[in-house]
């Protein structure tokens, strides 16, 4: 579905990814993990083509993305839900949804069903909502917008511990559904875990082991030593 062969790239003059390659099938979720500023953010702005590739190719079912420009990218199927967030602060969740829809099995009401808050909060402006209902509401602009590939910036950043079980319950039926791949960026190593298919991780921009979320479970050491935290999983 999404294949990138050894891409390179960054931000103005610098170099932040170097060399990364990273296959996707349909339906397939993949967790990129790593410290803090290894170039997670980076790695899904340059699939996305938000920040400047130097070399390397991106494939989306066969089809070379990466001389495209954003919008392009968006409509050969990929949908990103920015660290950023990015939601219109003066329109309703409504308004922030219809102006991404596009045609297909992902419509606003099923949005909705995905995360009933932004139902009931379907009137209230963007700069209205919670942090969680945000992020809901950014998750949700990318789904309506059909991707076949979904990268996911950090969905649980900055949320309370109760609210990302709330997310959690959503992610993991749309990670079950299959319906589309997902790319998740997630520095929660549990969350990252649970939802994954398959992790890798990054460090100085490039990656640097992949593995099952078992063999990484079974295996704090490596966690600890390539993640620098306390990655007490069980
Ligand atoms: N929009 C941008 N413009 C310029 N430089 C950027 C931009 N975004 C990131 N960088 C730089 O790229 C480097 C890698 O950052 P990046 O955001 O990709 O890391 P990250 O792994 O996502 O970190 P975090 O876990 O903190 O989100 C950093 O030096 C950062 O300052
Ligand atoms: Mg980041």
């Amino acid at each position: 579905m999404l294949e990138v062969e050894h891409l390179t790239g960054g931000w103005g003059p610098t170099t932040i990814v170097e060399d990364l390659s990273l296959r996707l099938a349909a339906g397939e979720v993949v967790s990129i993990i790593g410290r803090n500023g290894v170039g997670k953010t980076t790695t899904l702005e340059l699939i996305s083509g938000r920040a400047r590739r130097v070399s390397g190719t991106i494939r989306l079912d066969g089809k070379p993305l990466e001389a495209l420009p954003v919008f392009e990218r968006c409509r050969a199927g990929l949908g990103l839900v920015p660290q950023s967030r990015e939601i219109f602060p003066n329109l309703t969740v409504t308004e922030n949804l219809s102006a991404a829809a596009r045609r297909g099995d992902w419509t606003m009401d099923r949005v909705m069903d995905l995360f009933p808050s932004l139902r009931r909060r379907a009137r209230n402006l963007g700069r209205q909502l919670s942090g969680g209902e945000l992020q809901m509401l950014a998750i949700g602009r990318a789904l309506v917008g059909n991707p076949k590939v979904l990268l996911m910036d950090e969905p649980t950043e900055g949320l309370a511990p109760i609210i990302v079980e709330q997310l959690m319950d959503s992610l993991k039926m749309l990670a079950s559904s299959k319906s589309l791949a997902i790319v998740l960026v997630e520095q929660i190593v549990e969350v990252a875990l649970e939802l994954a298919d398959r992790c890798v991780i990054m460090d100085r921009g490039q990656i640097v082991h992949t593995a099952s979320p078992d063999e990484l479970r079974g295996n704090q050491a490596l966690l600890s030593d390539l993640m620098g935290l306390h990655a007490n999983v069980s």
